[in-house]
C-alpha cells in the first residue's frame, strides 16, 4: 500500500480586484494582492507575518527545480504552503505526491521511494515504480524528512545530483525529474550535529528555506481561519458570539491551525445550528481565559505550568522534543518538569 496522496490544485487563477480591506478570495481563500502567488487552494493569509512569507514565497515558487525546506511546528501549515508552492509553480500541471516519511515501515523506504523489481524481496510479486517515478516533472513533498534512514538519505542525494533513480533490485538508472519540497518539525541543523542527518543532503535541500509562524505569532489569522473552517461544515448561522471569538483570540493553539480546526468542528456539533457559544468549545480552550473567572477558580502558576505542559503534549501526541520546542524552552528543562511533575503526583497518591 503506499501512504501519499496527490494533490492537484486550484488550476484557476485568482483575479479578485485589490481591496482597501483586503479581503478572502472566495475561490482559493489567498488575498488577492499576495504578490507573486496567484493560485492556491484554501489558504487563509491576513496577518503580516504569513503575508511576508508568501513574499518569500512567490519566485521561490516559480524558481521550478530548486528544492525548498519548510520547517515550523506541527499544525501550522506546512503541507498547505507546500501546495501553495506547487500550484504557483511550473510544475502545477503536474502532480504534487506528499509522503510522510514517518509513517512507512522503515525497510520499506527506499521500494516506496525508489521502487522495486518483481522478486527484489518478499512479498515484492511485482515490478512497481516508486514515487519518485510517479511524481516525474511534478514535486514529491517528503514530510517529516528527518525521520529518513541515513540509507535513503544517501539515495536522495542521487536523484538530486543525477536525476536518476535504481529501483530496489534493478541495476538500471531510470531518468527522473522531481523538484523536492521536504517538511519537517525538528531542528535538522540538530539532527546533523548528531549525525542521524546527512550533512550533504541538508546542505543540498536546504537552498531555500521557509518558516511557517505559529498560531500564537499571528492572532489575526484566528478568526479568518475560524469562519473559513465553519463555513466549510454545515452549520446553521456560521458564527460565533462574541465570547466564543474573545477565547478564540486569546487560546495560545500549541496545535496551531489542526487545533483550531478540530475546536470550530467541536463547537459546530455542540451548539447545534445555534451561534457557536464558549459552552460549545473545547474545555481546554478555557484554561487560560482566567481574566473573568472568580478567585476560586483561579491557579497558582505552578498549576498553570503544568496544566500548560501536560496540554501542549498531548497535542504534539507525547513527542518531548515538539513539546520542548513550542515550549520555548530545552529538552532537558522539559524532563526535569515532567520529572517534577511525576513526583508531585507521588506525593498526593
Ligand atoms: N493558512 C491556512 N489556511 C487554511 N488552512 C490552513 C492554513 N494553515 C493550516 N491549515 C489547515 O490546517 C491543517 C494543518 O495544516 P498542515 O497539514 O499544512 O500542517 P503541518 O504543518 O503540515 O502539520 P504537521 O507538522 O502535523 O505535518 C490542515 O487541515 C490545513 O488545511
Ligand atoms: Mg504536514
Amino acid at each position: 500500500m503506499f501512504h501519499y496522496e496527490t494533490m492537484r490544485n486550484t488550476p484557476e487563477p485568482c483575479r479578485r480586484p485589490l481591496d482597501p480591506e483586503p479581503k478572502l478570495c472566495q475561490l482559493c481563500q489567498l488575498r488577492a494582492d499576495t504578490p507573486g502567488l496567484t493560485r492556491c487552494s484554501r489558504l487563509v493569509v491576513r496577518s503580516e507575518a504569513m503575508r511576508d512569507l508568501l513574499v518569500r514565497a512567490g519566485p521561490i515558487a516559480r524558481s521550478g527545480d530548486v528544492p525548498v525546506v519548510i520547517l515550523g511546528e506541527t499544525g501550522a501549515g506546512k503541507e498547505v504552503l507546500a501546495r501553495t508552492l506547487h500550484a504557483n509553480s511550473p510544475r502545477a500541471d503536474k502532480p504534487l505526491i506528499a509522503i510522510n516519511v514517518a509513517a512507512l515501515p522503515a525497510d520499506l523506504v527506499e521500494a516506496e521511494l525508489f521502487g522495486h523489481e518483481k522478486g527484489a524481496f518478499t512479498g515484492a510479486t511485482a515490478a512497481r515504480q516508486g514515487l519518485f517515478e510517479a511524481a516525474d516533472g511534478g514535486t514529491l513533498l517528503l514530510d517529516e524528512i528527518g525521520e529518513l534512514p541515513l540509507a535513503a538519505q544517501a539515495k536522495i542525494l542521487r536523484v538530486l545530483d543525477r536525476g536518476e533513480v535504481r529501483r530496489v533490485g534493478s541495476t538500471r538508472e531510470r531518468r527522473v525529474d522531481v523538484r523536492i519540497f521536504c517538511a519537517t518539525n525538528r531542528d535538522l541543523a540538530n539532527e546533523v550535529r548528531h549525525r542521524r542527518f546527512r550533512e550533504d543532503l541538508y546542505w543540498r535541500l536546504k537552498v531555500f528555506e521557509l518558516t511557517v509562524p505559529p498560531l500564537r505569532e499571528r492572532p489575526e489569522d484566528i478568526l479568518p481561519l475560524a469562519r473559513m473552517f465553519l463555513s466549510e461544515l454545515d452549520h446553521a448561522t456560521g458564527r460565533f458570539t462574541d465570547a466564543a471569538r474573545e477565547l478564540l483570540e486569546r487560546h495560545h493553539w500549541p496545535g496551531n491551525v489542526r487545533e483550531l480546526a478540530n475546536a470550530v468542528q467541536h463547537g459546530a456539533v455542540l451548539s447545534e445550528g445555534s451561534d457557536i457559544d464558549l459552552g460549545h468549545l473545547p474545555e481546554d480552550l478555557g484554561t487560560e481565559s482566567s481574566s473573568s473567572a472568580s478567585t476560586s477558580a483561579l491557579h497558582s502558576l505552578a498549576e498553570v505550568e503544568r496544566a500548560h505542559i501536560l496540554r501542549v503534549l498531548e497535542a504534539v501526541g507525547g513527542h518531548q522534543g515538539e513539546a520542548a520546542q513550542i515550549l520555548g524552552i530545552g529538552r532537558t528543562t522539559l524532563w526535569r518538569k515532567l520529572r517534577d511533575l511525576d513526583e508531585d503526583v507521588g506525593a498526593t497518591d
